[in-house]
């Protein structure tokens, strides 16, 4: 089977402690804990193929427990994989959930940083219709990936995340649409003074000359609970998040976009809002569940969010 959606990047396993409030420097505090698999990449392939796209993804393991479970995990999805063996342990991520579904996250990326571009088959990109990448591997395999994707006429989708000190702007040349959030987003102006906090108090013109400033033909701030900001040459819109949900764990939302949004892109055919709306409802959804590729919605589920609001 063609898969319209590749998704290259990370694997993780995610162990999660739930506790009331974040524990400060110094201090401890009894929580409850959870692992499940994870990984920005991992977790954007699951979204894409729950919400009804055809998806490969692409990936680096270590040969041990969590890297053959994350294997049988990403098959039973459903998902084309192609996964590399290394001689480094697989990804992991420490992460805490506070009483209010907030999260701070550690990943140690230990097989995902040795992906390589002979790890990615090149007929997959040619076939696709999206390649999605993200900043959980190694960068310089991103630039070939959108490189030859470029070549072969895909649409290629970065998610600049998490933003890193390496990270080269040579990409962005190559990037279709561009989903950064708001942290990611900050960092990308990389201006003295410009925060997230001016983000927010930014009207939506500035935001969208701001966003015009990047030469990305399409560019999608998420911005958390407020929604995304979508900008392309030919205008902007803002999509506010879906309300009355019941906010459980909000980590995993930006890969839910994201995934989501790809998964979009290929349903309405290319149409971006349209997409972004499928994202953003993809997302809205994933929060009112724990953990995050568990966490993913089903197609069914976002088809009824979407009449419903
Ligand atoms: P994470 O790093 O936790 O995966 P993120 O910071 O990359 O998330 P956000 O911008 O926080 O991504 O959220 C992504 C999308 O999730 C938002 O654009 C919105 O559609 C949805 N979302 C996030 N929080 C909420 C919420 N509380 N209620 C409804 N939708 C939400
Ligand atoms: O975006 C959420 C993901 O970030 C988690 O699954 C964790 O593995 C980290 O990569």
């Amino acid at each position: 089977m063609i898969s319209s959606i590749v998704v290259i990047g990370s694997f993780n396993q995610d162990l999660t402690w739930s506790c009331t409030e974040f524990p400060a420097a110094g201090e401890t505090v009894v929580g409850r804990f959870k692992t499940g698999p994870g990984g920005k990449g991992s977790n954007q392939a699951v979204a894409a193929a729950r919400a009804g796209a055809a998806t490969a993804f692409v990936g680096a393991l270590g040969d041990d427990n969590f890297g053959h479970d994350a294997e049988k995990f990403l098959r039973a999805e459903g998902i084309a994989v192609h996964l590399a063996r290394k001689k480094l342990p697989t990804g992991n991520a420490a992460i805490l959930v506070n009483r209010r579904g907030e999260n701070q996250i550690i990943i140690a990326l230990g097989a995902n940083a040795a992906l390589a571009p002979r790890d990615v088959p090149a007929a997959l990109l040619g076939d696709a219709r999206v390649v999605v990448c993200q900043h959980e591997t190694n960068l310089a395999l991103n630039l070939h990936v959108f490189r030859t994707a470029r070549r072969a006429g895909v649409t290629t989708v970065l998610n600049p995340a998490p933003m890193r000190a390496d990270f080269d702007p040579r990409i962005l040349d190559l990037t279709d649409v561009l989903v950064p959030n708001e942290t990611e987003f900050v960092a990308l102006v990389n201006r003295r003074g410009f925060t997230e906090k001016s983000l927010h108090a930014l009207p939506h013109h500035d935001l969208h000359r701001l966003c015009r400033s990047f030469d990305v033909p399409t560019i999608i701030v998420t911005l958390g609970a407020r929604g995304c900001f979508v900008s392309q040459s030919r205008g902007h819109l803002f999509i506010p998040a879906h309300t009355g949900l019941k906010v459980v764990d909000t980590t995993g939302a930006g890969d839910a976009f994201v995934g989501g949004f790809a998964a979009g892109l290929v349903r309405f055919d290319g149409n971006i809002a349209s997409a972004a709306r499928y994202g953003n409802a993809a997302a809205g959804l994933s929060v009112t569940k724990f953990g995050t590729a568990p966490s993913m919605p089903a197609q069914r589920a976002i088809a009824r969010l979407l009449r419903s609001a």
